[in-house]
């Protein structure tokens, strides 16, 4: 039976897209299709009792871009004839020409989508199929299949698509282009899903379908083919994590249990390549590009959203450690500039999913204009792990909570790794190298300190909580964790917060400073720390409410600030690992006593896959 399968396999998938579900089944009499606005739960709220003839079916959660989150606009979508249903992921580009061109033809469209076109037009070329209009073409080919293809060659945009046919009780059909799926392989069974935490409960075996591949499963088997029917061989890749690694394990929400684990998975991410013993860094899946990273004449970092501020964190240190010229591009921006990209020039792309379509895009662009790339991403075999040269994963293991937390402490752990080694390539001494190989390996430990204090931050959250305006201050490495600790509060908590340069305040924004407003202060030890001490007295005489992420010890700050949380001395460039922990739990914190949803804040999804 699919449909139990189905909704456990949503279930585990809803951090990507909860706006509003359906599940279509191919049953003994047809397709049925149930959907409705809002959660997986509503949906259980309207599903008939499973049927043993039900053994395929399709299943979708839904964030919108086309059209509004109701029942109507969810997937599953139908076509005309009632035989064909499909669920999609991804955008059609063209859909108002091709809709146009179908209406013409006298088919009615019931819903806002553009992902109803690829519906309504399987089902008009295989009605023409099937009514001999068009068989000549079908060179041996079933007629499903064919109409699959068929109008896969008319789509522009992305797809991750899952069809079945009523004529063809025991066939699924999937396909992909720039939307991620992947077919598992179990025992008498096979499941289709654009991520792997939907199938690892069944199977740890899977094959990952590349851009425009076909995959068509019946009960005797599947095979692979591009949208053009040239068959394509497989391999069977093992999936790289576990169900726990999925489970709440005893937390109340994902992004509590993602930052609790950060000691643990930096451990992980940093553990077998800091080499104390070579006094060097190794980052094993870009080593044959370091003789290139040390000559590099400029790096560009590219990346979206709380991976973008890791890219910040990653500029500062490259520039700092290795004196490399670096400079990070909000991907989304990155190809509509016209970039320049010169003879030695190394793009380093950063995606915890892996599947962001504007960070993709970068990538492509920055390779077609000649850079090499290399990602630091966290899902393994994901699309952009793919496109790019070489990288560095992540190995943080699945992140749920849509709020990103420990990939971004692993991802500028990769940053800081590879700028120390670049760094003592061209410039420090193996001293200073070993150093911070030493400090490195301390961090996990360090972050455990901070996470004690997590009951002091809920306090400090609970005092404040009717403000409904934030800032956040930081100085030179520090400044990507304000932003990113004013990002995390936005969108958990809906408050509205702003990151910015401490001293950038007094050039406007100071103007919002009266009645109590917080301004969260990193004001570690070392880099800046008098400046960053004027510019709280600046606020603090302006009327605002001071909480300072300060350094153990620090005895000054307490004279000066409303709410201090302490993290343990670390050197000046190590710091944004362990300072942005107190922020992420701020949000948390936040968040959970505002009564919001941490895991599936509104309007959001856990990876973009659309522009
Ligand atoms: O999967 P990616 O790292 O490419 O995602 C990029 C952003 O969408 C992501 O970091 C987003 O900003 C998070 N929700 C932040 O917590």
């Amino acid at each position: 039976m699919a449909q139990p399968i189905l909704i456990e396999g949503l279930k585990r998938l809803e951090y990507r897209g909860y706006d509003s579900a359906g599940v279509a089944l191919l049953g003994c009499d047809g397709i049925k299709i149930k959907k409705t606005e809002g959660r997986i739960s509503a949906l259980e709220d309207i599903l008939d009792k499973p049927e043993v003839c039900e053994t395929f079916g399709i299943g979708h959660t839904r964030w919108a871009t086309h059209g509004a989150p109701n029942s109507i606009n969810a997937h599953p979508h139908i076509d005309y004839t009632g035989k064909i249903a499909i669920v999609h992921n991804g955008i059609v580009e063209n859909y108002n020409t091709l809709k146009k061109w179908l209406i013409s033809e006298g088919i009615q469209f019931v819903t806002e989508t553009d992902s109803e076109v690829i519906a309504q037009m399987i089902g008009y070329f295989y009605a023409k199929v099937t009514n001999g209009q068009d068989d000549q073409s079908l060179n041996g080919q079933n007629k499903f299949e064919w109409a699959v293809q068929r109008t896969l060659r008319e789509l522009h945009g992305t797809f991750g698509l899952a069809i079945i046919c009523s004529d063809y009780p025991n066939m699924l059909i999937g396909a992909r282009k720039g939307s991620p799926l992947i077919l598992g392989i179990g025992n008498n069974e096979y499941i289709l899903a654009s991520d792997a935490a939907a199938i690892v409960e069944h199977t740890t075996s899977a094959i990952y379908l590349s851009d425009n591949e076909i995959v068509t499963v019946a009960l005797d088997g599947f095979h692979t083919t591009t949208i053009n029917n040239v068959a394509v061989a497989k391999d069977v890749e093992p999936i790289e994590f576990s169900l726990e690694q999925i489970e709440l394990g005893g937390f109340e929400h994902h992004m509590l249990k993602e930052i609790f684990e950060q000691p643990e998975s930096l451990s992980i991410c940093m553990g077998g390549r800091l080499n104390r013993q070579e006094h060097r860094i190794r980052l094993g899946g870009i080593e044959k590009y370091l003789r290139e990273l040390t000559r590099t004449k400029r790096l560009i970092i590219t990346a979206c959203g709380t991976a973008f501020h890791a890219g910040l964190v990653g500029e500062f240190l490259f520039e700092q450690l290795a004196r490399i010229p670096a400079e990070t591009e909000y991907a989304s921006e990155f190809r509509y500039r016209n970039p320049i990209i010169e003879d030695g020039t190394v793009v380093i792309s950063i995606s915890q999913s892996g599947e962001t379509l504007d960070t993709l895009a970068a990538v492509e662009e920055a390779k077609e204009r000649g850079a090499t790339v290399l990602g630091i991403v966290n899902v393994v075999g994901s699309t952009i792990a793919r496109a790019t040269d070489a990288g560095v994963y992540l190995h943080v293991g699945p992140e749920i909570g849509v709020a990103s937390t420990k990939a971004f402490t692993a991802q500028v752990a990769v940053l800081t790794m590879l700028a120390v080694e670049l760094g003592r390539r061209r410039l420090i001494s193996t001293a200073q190298a070993d150093k911070y190989i030493t400090e490195l390996s301390l961090i996990p430990e360090k972050i455990k300190k901070v996470l004690e204090q997590s009951d002091h931050i809920k306090e400090i959250a609970q005092a404040n909580i009717e403000k409904n305006n934030w800032l956040f201050l930081g100085r030179g490495v520090n400044y990507p964790v304000a932003l990113e600790g004013a990002l995390k509060l936005k969108e958990i908590s809906y408050i509205h917060a702003e990151g910015l340069p401490a001293a950038e305040m007094k050039h406007g924004p100071i103007a919002l400073i009266a009645d109590g407003m917080p301004a969260v202060f990193i004001a570690t030890s070392g880099l800046q720390y008098d400046k960053i001490m004027g510019n709280i007295a600046e606020v603090k005489a302006r009327g605002g409410r001071i909480i300072v992420v300060a350094t153990e010890g620090d005895k000054e700050i307490m004279k000066c600030a409303d709410h201090v949380i302490t993290i343990p001395d670390v050197p000046d460039l190590l710091q944004p690992m362990i300072a942005v922990v107190p922020l992420q739990l701020l949000a948390y914190h936040a968040a959970v006593l505002r009564g919001h949803d941490v895991d599936k804040p509104r309007n959001l999804a856990k990876s973009v896959t659309v522009e």
